[in-house]
């Protein structure tokens, strides 16, 4: 019930698969997970790095998909501390801390530098419009079949601290 932000700590779960981070829950700066793997590029749009685990799993499910016809693919996966900063930086000069933070999580606060967060797409529609395609229908019904759950569903804003992001998957 803390602001966000605030009575932080490190987490003490780096490179454990139940690793929870959020708005008070942080990895250190120089923290790259062990075991990042290169997901098969047919997968995704440009290099993109998983934990092992989870990338078998991922390259799995969007396999799975693809045989009943959907196409899925990772569009962002494993960020550094740095390149989580450059992301947020941007977003608060651009529109303000406040704001910024209802969508990015600051450096060290972002599930991406885990490891084992995939951001995707199907290939055509916007990533913001995931919600509105074939493919969204398809990871609702099977993603966690392949360990995969959508982070920050809608009308859980409350407690995740940010805004339903329908192309964000946590294994
Ligand atoms: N967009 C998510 C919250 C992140 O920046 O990790
Ligand atoms: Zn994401």
């Amino acid at each position: 019930d803390y602001p966000y932000y605030t009575n932080t700590k490190q987490t003490k779960d780096l490179n454990k698969i139940h690793i929870l981070i959020n708005k008070y829950l942080y990895m250190p700066n120089n923290y790259v997970p062990d075991y990042l793997d290169i997901i098969d590029s047919k997968y995704t749009n440009g290099t993109k790095k998983l934990v092992m685990e989870a990338k078998i799993k991922f390259e799995e499910m969007v396999e799975a998909a693809s045989l009943e016809g959907y196409t899925v693919r990772a569009i962002s996966a494993y960020r550094s501390y740095e390149y989580q900063k450059g992301l947020y930086d941007n977003y608060a000069k651009r529109d303000g801390i406040k704001k910024a933070d209802t969508y990015s999580a600051r450096p060290g606060y972002s599930e991406h530098q885990t490891g084992l967060v995939v951001d995707i797409d199907n290939g055509v529609t916007d990533y913001n419009h995931f919600e509105d395609t074939k493919e969204f229908n398809w990871m609702q019904e099977n993603a966690y079949k392949y360990g995969f759950i959508l982070r920050y569903p809608k009308g859980k804003e409350d407690i995740t601290g940010y805004t339903y992001e329908s192309w964000h998957y946590r294994y």
